[in-house]
């Protein structure tokens, strides 16, 4: 591999390499998935309303939690804005032909409880994404957030995603469209690089040819895309993460808002991060797969609000949302799969999960379910 090629910029003062040290260590072993995804649950209603001005998104993605296919839909932000009020939320990456010819409802549907959140669109065809930024924006998203960073096949067999960092001027003209359609801000999320890149030279020219375009906020995932020989998942958490470098663009191109992404998995880490200057912190599989310990405590310490309510309140705040999402035709399944990970560490965390894996996908599955499995979690804890 070439040794990377430093620019006089990016050390920065004061030996900040080292002040990253253990603070900042990804922790392995959080990419565990809870079986596959079914399809996204029914998508039926339309929000006119953002929750406000550019500054008010910009206040809220100072922690946010990433877009991830099959996992962030409807459901899953509405269980996450449970637990956490101000965090700004992503919705899966939806690209822009399916938003133009797909079914609108669904794929762009969203509770009006779940903002500030971000619609994120994949594509690399300017005046696709502006056809596509524009039906988006009749929907109410805070944000509309261009795929830079995504390395599946299917991704880049379309020229978008991860493999777009090698091509800004592209980049450039599909967010400048998207600027000139869009009612709310464009942003980017994005890697360090792709392949044989150099990420010192390709990241700060990629968000100096882009920011020109009129983008001010990027939200960078802290590793390169291996697009040849690597996997999605392996795409995740091979290429080596260089927070630094990431902490540099901040130092480099202080106008712009700059949030963090890539193995961070506790509110200790994303301080540290704000600490240092960054803007945001996004975190992803964390989020995920441990909703309630990765966030409890976010508007407290990240926002300066409260504390979040309890896992039980939590669940009481699903029923009527799962009731109502059952009453037009929906599955339980749909919106428990997002919530095996609520109780995770607790006492009978294995039998929350269980109940809700064997009995939340068979057909007429009801509210008893989650009776069933959260009985014997009110005896344990009390
Ligand atoms: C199941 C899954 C699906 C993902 N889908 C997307 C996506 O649609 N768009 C995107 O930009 N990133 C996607 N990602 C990447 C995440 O947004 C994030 O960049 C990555 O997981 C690293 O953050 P983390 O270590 O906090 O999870 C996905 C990640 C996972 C685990």
């Amino acid at each position: 591999m070439l040794p990377p090629r430093r620019p006089k910029w990016y050390s920065p003062p004061g030996s900040a390499r080292t002040a990253f040290g253990g603070a900042y260590e990804p922790v392995d072993g959080v990419a565990k998935r809870h079986g596959r995804a079914g399809p996204v649950g029914r998508m039926m209603e339309r929000t006119t309303s953002g929750t406000g001005g550019a500054e008010t998104i910009r206040a809220a993605a100072r922690l946010s939690i990433a877009p991830m296919m099959d996992w962030t839909d409807r459901h899953c932000r509405y269980l996450h804005r449970q637990i956490t009020a101000r965090a700004l939320l992503y919705t899966e990456m939806v690209t822009a032909p399916a938003v133009i010819h797909g079914d609108r409802d669904r794929l762009l549907g969203f509770d009006a409880a779940e903002h500030p959140v971000a619609l994120q669109l994949g594509g690399s065809d300017p005046a696709e994404l502006a056809d596509a930024t524009r039906i988006a924006g009749d929907y109410g998203y805070d944000e509309i957030n261009l795929n830079v960073g995504c390395p599946s096949d299917r991704v880049q067999s379309g020229c978008f995603g991860a493999v777009l960092m090698e091509r800004s001027g592209l980049v450039a003209d599909c967010v400048a469209a998207m600027i000139a359609a869009a009612p709310v801000e464009v942003t980017v999320k994005c890697r360090i690089g792709v392949d044989d890149q150099v990420p010192e030279a390709v990241l700060p020219a990629f968000l100096e040819t882009v920011s020109a375009a009129g983008v001010s906020r990027f939200a960078i995932h802290a590793r390169k895309a291996w697009l040849q020989g690597l996997s999605p998942k392996e795409n995740r958490d091979i290429p080596p993460l260089d927070y630094p470098l990431v902490v540099a663009m901040k130092q480099a191109f202080p106008g712009l808002h700059i949030s963090v992404n890539g193995g961070i998995t506790t509110l200790d880490q994303a301080e540290a991060f704000l600490a240092d200057g960054l803007d945001g912190v996004m975190i992803g599989r964390a989020a995920y797969h441990e909703p309630y310990d990765a966030l409890v405590d976010a508007d407290r310490r990240i926002f300066g609000g409260a504390l979040a309510p309890d896992r039980f309140e939590v669940v009481e705040r699903m029923r009527p949302y799962i009731a109502s999402h059952l009453e037009t035709g929906g599955r339980l399944h749909q919106v428990t799969r997002h919530m095996l990970g609520l109780f995770h560490g607790q006492p009978g965390a294995r039998g929350w999960r269980r109940v809700l894996s064997e009995r939340a996908n068979a057909p007429g599955a009801g509210l008893d379910v989650i009776d069933a499995a959260l009985a014997p979690m009110r005896d344990l804890a009390a």
